[in-house]
């Protein structure tokens, strides 16, 4: 059984930590947070992710998986450790090291041994390069003698599915040669999910960096691409759902990520595409569809909070009721989430605006509050229909799929649903006698 140190405890450093003692090693997690490390010895998660408490209740009491607040008693006897270390984004778009490289320098300090440095965190291509150098200067500084091998092993984690996508992942990313001893212990330490058929990807550093990049930028464009599309719908008379679906079927393409709605939010589109943009202005190098892909998001949520404003505007109503705040569904994550952005672009258009959200509702008000919104927030989906005019349906979450049309109909004031996820039947909403505004959505009644 191999022992790995995961550094940091959030949500990658955990996911990846639980998920690794359950292929079967043994791992201690470690936190710079005293208070976070305490919490987890008692069982008490830092965050929401289905599944994740489980997954460490059941490897802490194999014994395959602590926690530690001291780093060099964590790094004791290490083959690997994993830094999974925050990379944010800085003001210009570049992903922020500073985090990382205090990570790699904390181990190079710390370690007795010379573990295999393992990068999680999603870091620009040239980084294992750049952390290897680091290293071998503190290295030399120390006389240990050691040579550091550091391995790009990128995460895909999605929010809401994390430990599903880790425990079931459709390809582990690992940067180290073939032939090197580094490669023989990354695959053991991966040799469960590889039994079970999950495809190894082993190539160099600068491939793995790039690969966690391009796919989460690839599924930005999808995103944009399928947006623009459902605004021309909306124009032309097309039907999006239908152009969608058939796009979908062709093999090449695929059916997922062709959503439309308010566009991508979330800790990773945005950033990443941000970041590989800035990559490639270093090297020269055109990036204008990703870059393109992110500047159409942002204005694709204007857009569709200004279509709101002027038919409110033509109906002359103000009062607003919202459903949903989180970047998507199955999360409470805010963060660069469309709904806020167009609660926060309507509210500056002067629209009275209540709204009610299933799990983000102490980080909304959080959020409204330090920025001085005046927005109302009802602890009740139904409730935060009273009053309202107008009905936006901003994220996806299954309460709102299967609401109850009539009692919406019956709950609010005016008779104006602005379905921005494509989620409720048009023809069930139109039937109780109300206008219906979808993302590119042609239907019947037309
Ligand atoms: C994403 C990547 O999927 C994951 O591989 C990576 O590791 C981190 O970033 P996540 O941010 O958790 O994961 O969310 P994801 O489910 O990918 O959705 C991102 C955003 O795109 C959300 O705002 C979602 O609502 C939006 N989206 C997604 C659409 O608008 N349409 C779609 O068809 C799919």
């Amino acid at each position: 059984m191999k022992k790995i140190c995961v550094m940091g405890c959030g949500y990658v450093g955990l996911v990846s930590g639980a998920g690794l003692a359950q292929f079967g090693n043994y791992v201690t997690c470690f936190d710079i947070d005293k208070n976070r490390i305490e919490k987890l010895r008692n069982g008490i998660m830092p965050i929401y992710e289905p599944g994740l408490q489980e997954l460490v209740e059941e490897n802490s009491r194999a014994g395959r998986l602590d926690f530690a607040d001291d780093l060099s008693e964590a790094l004791n006897n290490c083959d690997a450790v994993f830094i999974a270390v925050q990379t944010p984004q800085d003001v210009d778009g570049n992903a922020n090291l500073e985090y990382l490289y205090k990570a790699a320098e904390d181990i190079a300090n710390s370690t007795a041994g010379n573990p295999v440095v393992v990068i999680k965190s999603t870091v620009p291509v040239g980084t294992a390069k750049e952390v290897a150098g680091r290293i071998n200067d503190k290295f030399e500084e120390r006389n240990l003698g050691y040579i550091a091998e550091v391995v790009s092993n990128p995460e895909f984690l999605i929010e809401g599915k994390a430990v599903k996508t880790f425990l079931e992942p459709d390809r582990i990313v690992i940067g180290c040669r073939q032939d090197e001893k580094v490669c023989t212990l990354m695959k053991d330490l991966y040799s469960k999910p590889a039994d079970e058929g999950r495809e190894l990807i082993v190539c160099s550093n600068e491939t793995a960096e790039t690969i966690k990049y391009a796919a989460n930028s690839f599924l930005a464009m999808k995103i944009s691409f399928i947006n623009q599309m459902a605004l021309l719908c909306g124009e032309t008379g097309a039907d999006i759902d239908t152009v969608a679906k058939a796009l979908g079927s062709d093999s090449r393409i695929n059916p997922r990520f062709l959503n439309p709605g308010p566009g991508y939010g979330g800790s990773c589109f945005p950033k990443d595409t941000k970041a590989l943009v800035r990559t490639a202005e270093k090297y020269g190098v055109d990036m204008s569809l990703v870059r393109e892909a992110d500047d159409s998001n942002e204005r694709h949520k204007e857009i569709l909070a200004g279509k709101i404003a002027a038919i409110m505007n033509k109906n002359g109503v103000s009062n607003l009721a919202v459903w949903g705040l989180s970047f998507k569904a199955g999360t409470g994550d805010l963060r660069n989430s469309p709904a806020i952005a167009m609660v926060k672009s309507l509210y500056a258009k002067g629209l009275h605006i209540k709204a009610y959200d299933p799990k983000a509702m102490k980080e909304a008000e959080h959020l409204f509050k330090n920025n001085n919104f005046n927005i109302e927030l009802s602890a009740d989906m139904y409730k935060t229909l009273e009053g309202a005019e107008a009905l936006l349906v901003a994220t996806e979450w299954e309460c709102f799929r299967e609401s109850d049309i009539s009692k919406v109909a019956s709950s609010m004031k005016g008779n104006l649903i602005f379905d921005y996820r494509n989620i409720l039947d048009p023809i069930r909403v139109k039937s109780e006698g109300m206008k219906y505004y979808g993302v590119g959505r042609r239907y019947e009644t037309d």
